[in-house]
């Protein structure tokens, strides 16, 4: 079992934006990684701030999201300092509903 995840937004327009190889990098940034689980997710509702990734239970929410930052996310997953300057841009409101979701097990 993860201690932590990273989520990353699959749905249609992160995916126009890049989300599918943002999927793979991390993927494979994360190989081996102990304790970390990339994971595929359904749709954050944040679509035009895409890619949305998001680190739980740290509960840190990246958007707009390019290929270059895929090592320092991994990093942060991996027990470092979250990516400050990826972390502005969505809505605090619908973050903390996400958040909700997300401590309900719904992920
Ligand atoms: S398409 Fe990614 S947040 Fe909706």
């Amino acid at each position: 079992m993860a201690n932590t995840y990273v989520l990353v937004c699959q749905n249609a327009d992160c995916k126009a934006r890049g989300a599918v190889e943002l999927l793979d990098k991390l993927g494979q940034s994360l190989q081996g990684a102990e304790g970390v689980e990339v994971k595929p997710y359904m749709c954050f509702g944040a679509c035009q701030a895409g890619p949305n990734i998001v680190v739980y239970p740290t509960k840190t929410w990246y958007c707009q999201v390019k290929a270059s930052d895929v090592e320092e996310i991994a990093a942060h997953a991996k027990g470092g300092s979250p990516v400050e300057r990826l972390t502005h841009g969505v809505d605090p409101s619908l973050k903390d509903l996400i958040f909700q979701l997300l401590d309900a097990g719904l992920f």
